[in-house]
């Protein structure tokens, strides 16, 4: 029985950056763990600290019950497969999954059978006997996966494997991947800065925001009830409408929640009014999902429809209502937040950072209500045209029934339980 538990680690790089903060996770035996986040986020960082590639700061990570921080890499009973994984480029494809059995001093009509029996299991069977350099990119990934499972490792740790593959054979790969390790039932942590990836191949997911943990859940549960307006952002496609709202209590009607110049009403039936009424008076972040809107003769939010966008299976619609929207620059990783900023790269930013030329760490742009908005357009979905034209005034009601309530820390107001 492999789990991984990590608990409260930290890891400074030397030139003093906080890559990872405080990060506690349990994997049981078993589990698809998938690690989301952007680009910067540490999610490279962990995985190779879980491989013993890179040192714990502080914290601990246990490996199925032993203190495992200061373990040699081999000892640890795991394999990982890289974003570009290196094959040794003069020896074919028996030979590279192989190797592993070789340095284990495993005879080769053992590793035979199991060498076939795998390479069937990744779909490259018929290509046992050729260079890596003759084959696509998705059989260079599929041989580098073999290469690691043929020693049955206890704990799989693969790092944005399908990245530089098509989307066609990233989708083909992804669920070959998932029922590969579900059959083999390893312990499995992968890391991908892809949502879809993500919630189609997990059995839970861990969002990651510069370092720090956004929240963790089965894919559904973090969609569908996310605890933090960062992990709402980064999981909607389209993306979600981050209203501003200003908080009234009224001891006979509810609450009132003021989103431009019109007032969406939440009954005291509603358990999340409850949560709300320490908020009055102050402003909190409605998470409105572009198919929690919809046209309405008597819907509560009116504006001018400035363009829609056919998307094949659905419609977008660009409504201006007065509203105004939390940033989502706002949820930007540090990494591209800077660079837009000013034009560097992270390499570039890293760089500065080691001579000195800049702080530490970037200050972190406040999810705060002050200062990050800007006016902008609420979006809501369609599954046709549905008569509605560009420049014409919608009235929408809101499906408050979903919607999320975001504090100014960017945690939900009526708190989430796993
Ligand atoms: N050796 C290092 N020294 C200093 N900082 C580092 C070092 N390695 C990584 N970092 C920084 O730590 C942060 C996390 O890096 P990491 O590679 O874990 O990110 P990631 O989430 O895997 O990103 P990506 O999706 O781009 O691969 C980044 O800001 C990166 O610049
Ligand atoms: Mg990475």
């Amino acid at each position: 029985m492999t789990e991984v538990v990590l608990d409260a680690v930290n890891k400074v790089y030397p030139d003093g950056f906080h890559a990872v903060r405080d990060l506690s996770l349990r994997v049981p035996d078993g589990e698809l763990f998938v690690l989301l986040g952007p680009s910067g986020c540490g999610k490279s960082t962990v995985l190779r600290m879980v491989a013993g590639l890179e040192e714990i700061t502080s914290g601990s990570l246990w490996l199925s019950g032993h203190l495992a921080n200061h373990l040699p890499p081999r000892e640890r009973d795991l394999a990982m497969v890289f974003q570009n994984g290196a094959l040794y480029p003069h020896r074919n494809v028996r030979g590279n999954i192989a190797f592993p059995l070789e340095v284990a001093g495993q005879s080769s009509s053992e590793s035979h059978e199991r060498i076939v029996e795998l390479s069937r299991a990744l779909g490259i069977e018929e290509t046992l006997h050729r260079l890596p350099s003759t084959l696509s990119g998705g059989q260079r990934q599929r041989v580098a996966m073999g290469r690691a499972l043929i020693r049955q490792p206890g704990i799989f740790l693969m790092d944005e494997p399908l990245s530089n593959l098509d989307a066609g054979l990233r989708n083909e790969l992804r669920m070959e991947i998932g029922a590969l390790v579900r059959s083999l039932g390893v312990t499995t942590l992968y890391v991908t800065h892809d949502q879809t990836e993500a919630l189609t191949l997990a059995d839970r997911v861990a969002i990651l925001r510069r370092g720090i943990l956004q929240d963790v859940g089965t894919p559904q549960q973090v969609y569908d009830d996310p605890a933090t307006m960062f992990t709402a952002a980064f999981l909607s496609s389209p993306p979600i409408n981050l209203v501003r709202a200003s908080v009234r209590a009224d001891q006979n009607d509810g609450i009132f929640l003021g989103v431009g110049d019109q007032q969406l009403r939440m009954p005291w039936t509603d358990p999340r009014a409850t949560a709300l009424v320490s908020q009055h008076g102050s402003f909190v972040t409605l998470g409105i999902r572009a198919d929690a809107m919809h046209p309405d003769p008597d819907g509560v939010i009116s504006g001018r429809v400035r363009t829609l966008e056919f998307h094949g299976h659905e419609w977008l619609a660009h409504v201006e209502a007065g509203v105004v929207l939390v940033d989502s620059e706002t949820f930007h990783d540090e990494e591209s937040q800077f660079a837009e900023r000013t034009g560097q790269s992270g390499l570039l930013r890293r760089l500065l950072r080691t001579a000195g030329v800049i702080a530490e760490e970037a200050p972190i742009a406040p999810i705060a209500h002050g200062g990050t908005h800007r006016r902008s357009d609420l979006v809501f979905r369609m599954e046709s045209r549905s008569g509605i034209t560009a420049g014409e005034t919608v009235r929408l009601s809101v499906d408050t029934d979903r919607m999320l309530l975001f504090g100014e820390d960017g945690r939900r107001i009526d708190k989430v339980e796993r």
